[in-house]
């Protein structure tokens, strides 16, 4: 007998990014060399002081089942850090501590989304987010942006897909995959759409410290009196720490959301890893100076790779101005041959540039926008080098 999937199961798609790095993985465990750029992790080394304090809570025991929403010392230390760096105002009891940013989405979306609620999601979109929409039973709404707009969200286009049944808008700042930026003055017209519709706003801000060019970041919650009780926000260690792996993300929400959000996580997967707790505790409290470092390492790579773009004819993409990724416009080299291949979509670009070039990146497809190609730059120079001189070449 067969055992048959869920409804719900059946229609979430597999991660495309873990996908095309699994293709990478695959190329090179046969032997090749692999300039892979398809990956959204930082790749430097977990900073030594975090993986000591890590150490350090190990050998003193800390190795138990901790509270199921996170330790209570993460809790303060997570409000601080939000409160002392954005002027907002969070208590513990509004924090839940989960196993990465992403489960903290996926308890956001369950706790508060009802199947056929419609959620506004702009596009290009990271990969999770509407699949993990959809596992809430809700409707992901998919609203394009454009080139234009540097892949923003405009107030118009935000307001043209409220419909009765809207409940939510994702907002993702700095961009995954586009690497755009909000201004504050964009965040607030977007704000105020939300307050006369009386949405909730999630705001994945996962990638707040890496932003470039001296721009100051606007938290969602910031930009207008009131905004607190009607948005989550998300965040974690991993890219700004280089803690992927740890597996270390919260949520700030209003008390009642995060309140459920405890009762879930509880029930679904109890506490994140309890090392982990503690060397998020010495990330947040520790020397910053690790995060500026890799922060501007990051902005001489974004300086790099959009160089190499300008220099490509027929490329295109907007300036990245935070997170590592830069989202290059291919429509030009569609229906063209490469080694003797016809190229149609954008799916087939990055197949045949991992195929012959051994460069891996990731369909625009994937995030909701075909005809364009993220690349990440959380890659040595050196690697960078080599994939935009293969690039380069690929396109003759
Ligand atoms: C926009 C965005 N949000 C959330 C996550 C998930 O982060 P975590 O590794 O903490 O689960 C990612 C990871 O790629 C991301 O790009």
């Amino acid at each position: 007998m067969a055992i048959e999937i869920s409804k719900i199961a059946s229609g979430v798609q597999p991660s495309a990014t873990l996908a095309m790095s699994a293709k990478a993985k695959e190329l090179k465990a046969q032997g090749e060399t692999v300039y892979n750029l398809s990956v959204g992790e930082p790749d430097f080394d977990t900073p030594s002081h975090i993986c000591d304090a890590a150490a350090k809570a190990m050998r003193e025991g800390k190795t138990r089942y901790t509270v199921a929403s996170g330790l209570p010392e993460l809790k303060e230390a997570i409000c601080e850090y939000h409160n002392t760096r954005f002027g907002v105002d969070y208590k513990p009891s509004q924090c839940v501590v989960s196993n990465g940013a992403k489960h903290a989405l996926h308890n956001a979306f369950f706790a508060t989304l009802n199947p056929g609620d419609e959620a506004i999601l702009p596009a290009p979109y990271w990969v999770s987010y509407a699949e993990l929409i959809k596992l809430s039973g809700a409707v992901p709404v998919v609203v394009q942006t454009t080139e234009q707009d540097g892949f923003k969200l405009t107030p118009e286009a935000f307001e043209a897909a409220i419909t009765p049944k809207t409940r939510m808008l994702l907002l993702c700042n700095p961009s995954n995959p586009t690497g755009s930026c909000y201004t504050r003055d964009e965040l607030v017209a977007l704000a105020k759409i939300a307050v006369a519709h009386n949405l909730f706003v999630v705001a994945d801000e996962i990638y707040e410290r890496l932003i470039y060019d001296g721009a100051k970041f606007a938290s969602f919650p910031t930009v207008l009196d009131g905004l607190q009780d009607r948005t989550i926000v998300i965040n974690g260690v991993s890219k700004t720490y280089a803690m992927t792996g740890w597996r270390i993300g919260w949520l700030l929400a209003p008390e009642n959301v995060a309140k459920k959000v405890s009762s879930l996580q509880s029930q679904e997967t109890s506490n994140p890893c309890s090392i982990s707790q503690y060397a998020a505790i010495a990330a947040l409290k520790g020397d910053q100076g690790c995060v500026d470092q890799m922060r501007a390492e990051f902005e001489k790579r974004r300086d790099y790779v959009m160089s190499r773009i300008a220099a490509i004819p027929g490329m295109s993409a907007p300036k990245t101005g935070g997170a590592f990724y830069v989202f290059f416009n291919i429509q030009k080299f569609l229906g063209q041959e490469r080694g003797g291949v016809k190229i149609e979509t954008d799916s087939d670009w990055c197949l045949q540039l991992l195929q012959q070039k051994k460069v891996a990146t990731v369909m625009g497809s994937a995030f909701g926008a075909p005809g364009y190609v993220r690349a990440s730059f959380a890659a040595s120079m050196e690697t960078l080098k080599t994939a935009f001189d293969r690039i380069a070449e690929f396109l003759g």
